[in-house]
């Protein structure tokens, strides 16, 4: 009987699968990213299951002893950092990003510095010759380590090279996008061909237990496959985000079995390379003019890492008759919009006829909650013309009756305020039950909110 395949069409922006081919992707509202895809039939393997052909697998206690992963550090604390510690053995990890914004940097840096502590490192581009990154590695100063290049596209022949060299610990392909199995009949860049090649990538390092790394391009366009379509089959994924405007990169772990995913990693592209930013508040704080209304402080969090941002809000009066104009960078448009709503019912203070403009300073994007109040009190600051003290920091979440609600880990946002010579913090108001906070660090005064109304004078509107 001939063997019969159904047909799927799999989104290329975001990975959904559907069973008919239209013309915009339901899941994620990209438009021209199915691609048709051939299904093995289920028929075949569900005759061996009816057979009763498979065996017992063996059961284990949850209570034995566990072992854990070992790791080879990067020698870039940055990264280990969102990695979970280190590279871990036979483990797969992706990392994503627009192009241009550093991936093949980060991972040249990182893989010469693997290979100048003694490890077998490859790096193999499909991108780039080798010569390119022999003149990326002297701009970047790594040029004179042992690190072994290859410029390939043929995924077997890179197995074959990689079975052939079994000493090798770290493998870094950039980018998956590039690679090419003659067996498949697409063409380099389609899910089909990306998918393919990544299994075989990463059956080669489970098989020879080397850690491997592969750099996926993310594009809005759906040009290429994006690394959603591998999110599944892989240990790991990172983000390497970042405006390319700004000098800063951040790389955020979105999964990671071997470790927490909240974690990111803070760096900044100059002309010789990535350089780590381990004090990011300092630098997100470095160019802050104090004195000026309409900015404040906020002592957020990422991963469980604390970080001190600049909220900047400026307000101008409304230019012709439409709405006024929102325009948000940094933050959530929508949180926005809730927080002006909150403010103008439970406050009082009237911005419908105002332009409002709210950036957090440096270009990492805010996506916690906690963000509220400090965003409330650039507003209010904004609206009244009186600058926020110095000193000051502010954290905690508004609800829409405009109560200050309790956020996670205070203490850390104190303490790393206090480091950074803030005196004052502007924070929910203490809960009987959930009081775990203990004392503030030495020379930090608190200021509990039960109300954002407690942020506005008697007096403030803007007119
Ligand atoms: P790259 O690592 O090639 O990006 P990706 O692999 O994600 O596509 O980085 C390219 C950008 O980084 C390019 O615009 C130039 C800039 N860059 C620097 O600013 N300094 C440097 O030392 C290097 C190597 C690149
Ligand atoms: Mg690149």
């Amino acid at each position: 009987m001939a063997k019969k395949t159904s047909r799927q069409y799999v989104c290329k922006a975001c990975g959904a699968v559907h069973a008919k081919w239209a013309g915009q992707c339901d899941a994620c509202q990209e438009w021209n990213t199915l691609e048709e895809m051939a299904v093995e039939p289920l028929a075949a393997s569900s005759a061996t299951v009816r057979a009763g052909k498979g065996r017992r697998v063996q059961l284990h206690g949850l209570g034995g002893k566990v072992e854990l992963p070992p790791r080879t550090g990067t020698g870039i604390a940055e990264l280990d950092r969102v990695l979970g510690g280190g590279l871990v053995p036979a483990s797969v990890v992706l990392v994503g990003g627009d192009p241009g914004i550093g991936k093949s940097t980060l991972l040249l840096q990182a893989a010469s510095r693997l290979a100048g502590k003694g490890e077998r490192v490859l790096y193999i581009s499909g991108e780039e010759a080798v010569d390119q990154i022999r003149l990326r590695a002297i701009r970047l100063g790594v040029a004179q380590t042992s690190l072994d290049l290859a410029a390939s596209i043929n995924v077997a022949d890179i197995v074959a090279t990689l079975e052939a060299e079994p000493d090798v610990k770290v493998v870094v392909i950039d980018s998956i996008q590039t690679m090419w199995l003659e067996t498949v009949e697409s063409a380099p860049g389609t899910v089909s061909q990306v998918r393919a090649c990544a299994f075989e990538l990463i059956r080669a390092a489970k098989r020879r237990g080397f850690s491997l790394i592969l750099v996926g391009h993310v594009t809005k366009e759906g040009a290429l496959a994006g690394p959603r379509v591998l999110e599944h089959m892989v240990d790991a994924v990172m983000y390497f985000e970042g405006d390319r405007g700004h000098q800063f990169r951040i790389l955020r772990a979105a999964k990671n079995r071997y470790g927490a995913t909240d974690e990111i990693g803070v760096f900044a592209m100059t002309d010789r390379g990535l350089e780590e930013v381990s004090n990011p508040s300092a630098l997100f704080l470095a160019e802050r003019r104090g004195n000026i209304a309409g900015s404040a402080v906020f002592a957020g969090l990422e991963g469980t890492r604390p970080v001190l941002l600049e909220v900047q809000v400026l307000l101008a009066p409304k230019g012709g008759d439409g709405a006024p104009r929102r325009a948000v960078v940094g933050w959530d448009s929508g949180r926005l919009a809730m927080l002006l709503a909150v403010l103008e019912t439970r406050c009082g203070l009237k911005l419908s006829g105002m332009d409002v403009y709210l950036n957090v300073a440096g270009g990492l994007k805010v996506v916690e909650p906690a963000a509220d109040l400090a965003v409330a009190a650039a507003l209010v600051s904004a609206a009244s013309g009186v600058p926020t003290s110095p000193g000051e920091v502010y954290f905690g979440e508004v609800g829409l009756s405009g109560e200050v609600r309790q956020v996670a880990q205070a203490d850390a946002r104190l303490k790393e305020a206090a480091k950074l010579g803030f005196t004052q913090a502007v924070l929910p108001r203490r809960i009987a039950r959930g009081s775990a906070r203990s004392r503030p660090p030495e020379g930090m005064s608190l200021r509990e909110l039960g109300h954002i109304s407690d942020l506005v004078g008697p007096d403030v509107e803007a007119e």
